[in-house]
C-alpha cells in the first residue's frame, strides 16, 4: 500500500525553483529520513507533500487522496486525523497550555476525553509532566519541542512528518523521540518521514532520501539499520 506518491513536483518561490521535479513513492509503514544541506529543499518538500503549501506543478497522492485538488476543509480533516506534524519551528499555540496543545487535534473532533490518558502517558514519557499547565512561553525550547512531538503522536496518525524534531534536544531526549517513532512505526505501521541533519538518525531509518539543490541526489535503503537498539 502506498502512503505517498509524488510525480514531478515543482515548487518555486518567485524565480527560484526550490523543488525541481521531484518524484517519489513511499509505502505505508516505511521509516524514511530526508537529508540534505541547509537550503536543499527538505522543509519545502515536507510542506509540498503534506498539502500545507501549494505546488506549481506535478501531483501528490497522499493515502489515496489527491491532496492538492481537494477542498480546503477536506484537506484539514485528513491532516488532522491521519497525519501528525512536528514543525521545524514548533508552532505550538501560544494561548494553550501543554496539555491543551497536545490534545488540540483530538479536541477538533471532540475526542479529547478518549485521548486524555494517552496525552498523560506522553507527558510522562517525554518528562514534561511539570509543564502540563504551562504556556509555551513558559517553557524551554527542548520542552516545547517534546510537546510538539507528543501532539504529532496523539491521534495515532497514519503518517508522521517530523522536521528536525530533535534539533533542540539533548541526546537523552533525542533518543526518546527516536525510540517512540520507531515504536509507532513497528507496532502501528505508522509511516514516519523524518527530516534530520543527524547522520546516525538517518541511518536508523529504513530508507534515506537525500536532497541536493531541490533534487533527489540519492534514495537508498539502509541495510544495517542502527548501531543502537531502539
Ligand atoms: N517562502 C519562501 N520564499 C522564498 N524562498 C524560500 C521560501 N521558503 C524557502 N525558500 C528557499 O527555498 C530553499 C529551500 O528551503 P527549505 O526551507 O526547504 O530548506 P531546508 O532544506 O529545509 O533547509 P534547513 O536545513 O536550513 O531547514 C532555500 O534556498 C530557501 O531560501
Ligand atoms: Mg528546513
Amino acid at each position: 500500500m502506498v502512503a505517498i506518491e509524488a510525480g514531478n513536483v515543482v515548487k518555486a518561490f518567485g524565480d527560484f525553483i526550490a523543488l525541481k521535479s521531484i518524484s517519489l513513492t513511499i509505502a505505508k509503514g516505511e521509516f524514511v529520513a530526508i537529508t540534505g544541506k541547509s537550503g536543499s529543499g527538505k522543509s519545502t518538500l515536507f510542506y509540498s507533500l503534506s498539502g500545507l503549501d501549494s505546488i506549481d506543478s506535478g501531483t501528490v497522492m497522499m493515502l489515496g487522496y489527491a491532496i492538492h485538488s481537494l477542498p480546503e476543509d477536506e484537506v484539514h480533516r485528513i491532516r488532522n486525523t491521519k497525519m501528525g506534524f512536528v514543525f521545524q519551528f514548533h508552532y505550538l499555540i501560544s494561548e494553550l497550555t501543554t496539555l491543551e496543545n497536545i490534545l488540540m487535534p483530538a479536541k477538533k473532533i471532540k475526542m479529547h476525553k478518549e485521548k486524555m490518558q494517552y496525552a498523560l502517558y506522553l507527558l510522562d514519557y517525554f518528562d514534561i509532566q511539570h509543564c502540563k499547565d504551562k504556556l509555551p512561553s513558559q517553557m524551554s525550547g527542548g520542552e516545547r519541542q517534546r510537546v510538539a512531538v507528543a501532539r504529532a503522536l496523539i491521534m495515532n496518525p497514519d503518517i508522521i512528518f517530523a522536521d528536525e524534531p530533535t534539533g533542540n534536544l539533548d541526546s537523552i531526549n533525542s533518543e526518546a523521540v527516536m525510540r517512540i517513532f520507531k515504536e509507532v512505526n513497528k507496532q502501528n505501521g505508522t509511516t514516519v518521514i523524518l527530516i534530520t541533519h543527524d547522520d546516525e538518525y538517518a541511518h536508523m531509518a529504513g530508507r534515506q532520501i537525500h536532497l541536493k539543490d531541490g533534487q533527489i541526489e540519492y534514495d537508498v535503503y539502509n541495510k544495517a539499520v542502527s548501531k543502537k537498539s531502539y
